[in-house]
């Protein structure tokens, strides 16, 4: 089975997370990128927002995700929220696909949107096999 791992970062973090995940599970790597770029200021202002409401924003480096089974989606964890980019990949799963949900933040917990967030997923057509907290502080 195919496997990708796509993600969003801001600050460099999650990034780097993902590529070694993709390279320790052989998998292709995709960054998704938002047409209006975040900065730290607007991260907080507006992404903060629309992570708490788990909405997505327009990709302008979108992923063809078709024909990967396996999809390890990941991203900064925003006001508890992983960051809107992240919505919009969820967007772009193939139905059916198995996904694991990653998430980087500097507490180390997404506690708080952990059953949403895998609805969000299921709601997709998507079985959810594994949801994970990643700390980024030490
Ligand atoms: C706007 C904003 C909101 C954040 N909210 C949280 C939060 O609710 N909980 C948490 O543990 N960390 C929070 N963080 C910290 C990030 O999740 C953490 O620094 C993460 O590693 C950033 O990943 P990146 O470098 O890939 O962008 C927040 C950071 C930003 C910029």
């Amino acid at each position: 089975m195919k496997t990708a791992v796509v993600y969003f970062s801001l600050g460099g973090a999650t990034r780097s997370f993902a590529r070694a995940e993709a390279n320790a599970r052989g998998a292709d790597l995709f960054e998704a990128v938002p047409e209006k770029k975040y900065n730290p200021f607007s991260a907080l202002v507006r992404g903060c927002h629309a992570a708490m409401r788990q909405k997505s924003v327009p990709l302008s480096e979108a992923p063809d995700l078709t024909g990967y089974g396996h999809i390890v989606l990941m991203a900064p964890v925003w006001g508890g929220f992983p960051a809107p980019p992240f919505n919009s990949i969820a967007g772009l799963l193939p139905r059916g696909a198995e996904v694991e949900a990653l998430l980087v933040s500097a507490s180390g917990s997404s506690e708080k949107s952990r059953a949403k967030v895998r609805a969000l997923l299921e709601a997709r057509g998507c079985r959810v096999v594994a949801q994970r907290d990643i700390r980024s502080h030490r």
